[in-house]
């Protein structure tokens, strides 16, 4: 497997980018280079997310065009992992451009199954998944730990900003989501190897820490929870900055929020996804908290930690939602203000409690319509907070270079136009030397939109 070229594909979460970099780490090490092209990949892997059906589409678009390729290239392997590949199994494998489906759990195996594919020649078919809903085997576990230890996670494309998973799975098994079925349950990773991941990341020079979980505020290993896990991530030796997404409404201690407001170095910014204003679809979702209880939770945080940026996401047309439900959703977004929100159209997952049991009733059309009405009011109002911004000097990790030039530039120089975020998450652009990636500097805002803030150095 020296020398073969691999592209590899991410559909889906922070947790799935994480995954494809251990996996692009892995594959690297056994002498693997990366290959930007599909065209001339020798090896494709498409890491695969199962939360929209829309996701599993463009998976399947991807392979059609693969089997395309392979009329040329017929050696050309291909390799489906992730929560798709749980979920799916035999029936992705009949795909005929696919040689290799991989569950999540599987996934410190897939080296090992590429060099067993290549003695076959390259068309075997070989599945690898496990019942997840189960304990995973205590192998599995300590398969999953090593390689999560083994393997950096720095992220190619922001230098010194690294992801660390502290949880795997969710128990929460809100009805419409298939994220506990293709997971598994909830583990807390011990936090001795969490953190002695993070030393050998700053090490390296890692400066800002992304905390993954599910449910991360849940975290809890032999009664050290988020707050002390923060803590103790940001006292590492190197470590300027500590980020942690996601967390679930219900069960929020206080102590993680006087963790931000007492340590600098923790990013005052919760995702924490309301998923709707209506007490009626919160129950239909098993969600576990009220309107009422979460409007609480908003206004501990925004006690303890003045000022902290808070982003949700949003689903318009679960089943059962009345034009009434939505309005409720609509207010929800103007009572807290976000910072932003994610709006997504419901999409019935097969095996969910909700698919099971409700009837997909809201239309397309309706569920567009509120989804871009959600969003049109969710702009207005980031457009409107971050004036706020105008003329202020913040703080920016710089994550490099602008991806899309943004037309809306605030300057016209000759430097480059950089991109990075504020430790509470604000999206900042400006112009500067490509060299300034990975180094915290101090912006002046000159310009806002509902996205995005520009600013001059
Ligand atoms: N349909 C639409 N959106 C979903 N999400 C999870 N499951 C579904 C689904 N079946 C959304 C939730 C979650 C985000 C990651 O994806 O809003 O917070
Ligand atoms: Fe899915 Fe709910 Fe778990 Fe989030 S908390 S992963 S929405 S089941």
């Amino acid at each position: 497997m020296n020398t073969m070229k691999i592209h590899i594909k991410n559909f889906g979460c922070q947790m799935n980018k994480l995954d494809a970099a251990l996996v692009t780490s892995a594959l690297k090490q056994k002498g693997c280079t990366l290959e930007d092209s599909l065209t001339n990949a020798d090896i494709i892997l498409f890491n695969t997310c199962s939360v929209r059906e829309h996701a599993e589409e463009r998976v399947f678009a991807n392979l059609g065009h693969i089997k395309h390729l392979q009329k040329k290239r017929p050696e050309i392997i291909t390799i489906v992992f992730g929560c798709m590949a749980q979920r799916l199994g035999d029936k992705l494998l009949e795909h005929p451009a696919v040689n290799l489906v991989v569950g999540p759990s599987q996934i410190p195996q897939i080296p090992a199954l590429i060099e067993d594919l290549l003695d076959k020649h390259g068309d075997a078919k070989v599945i690898v998944t496990e019942k997840v809903r189960q304990k995973l085997p205590d192998d599995t576990s300590d398969m999953l730990e090593k390689f999560e230890q083994i393997h950096d996670s720095d992220d190619k494309n922001i230098k010194c900003q690294a992801f660390v998973r502290a949880m795997r799975g969710c128990n929460k098994f809100c009805t419409y989501c298939i994220v506990p079925y293709v997971r598994g349950p909830e583990v807390s990773r011990p936090i001795d190897a969490i953190l002695s991941q993070v030393k050998h990341l700053a090490e390296q020079g890692t400066k800002q820490i992304t905390l993954l979980g599910q449910t991360i505020n849940r975290y809890n290993y032999q009664n050290q929870n988020l707050a002390v896990l923060l803590e103790k991530v940001s006292q590492v030796i190197g470590i300027e900055q500590v980020k942690f997404i996601t967390s679930h409404p219900a069960e929020f201690s206080d102590d993680i929020f006087h963790a931000i407001a007492n340590n600098n170095k923790i990013s005052p910014y919760l995702h924490v996804p309301a998923q709707s204003g209506s007490d009626t679809i919160l129950k239909a979702m098993n969600r576990n908290y009220t309107v009422g209880k979460y409007l609480e939770l908003v206004d501990r945080a925004r006690n303890i930690v003045p000022g902290i940026a808070i982003s949700s996401d949003f689903i318009v047309g679960f089943p059962g939602e009345t034009d009434e439900d939505f309005q409720k959703t609509a207010d929800l977004i103007k009572k807290v203000r976000f910072k932003n929100s994610f709006i997504f159209k419901y999409s019935p997952r097969p095996g969910t409690k909700s698919q099971e049991k409700l009837q997909d009733t809201v239309t397309e059309e309706v569920k567009k319509q509120r989804n871009a009405e959600l969003l049109d009011i969710q702009n207005a109002i980031s457009q409107e907070d971050n004036a706020k911004f105008l003329n202020t000097t913040v703080r920016v990790m710089v994550e490099g270079l602008s991806k899309k030039p943004h037309v809306n530039r605030a300057e016209n120089n000759d430097l480059p136009q950089l991109v990075g975020r504020t430790s509470s998450d604000y999206i900042v652009v400006f112009n500067g030397s490509e060299s300034l990636a990975g180094d915290f500097v101090d912006v002046k805002i000159i310009k806002t939109a509902s996205l995005t803030l520009f600013g001059q150095l």
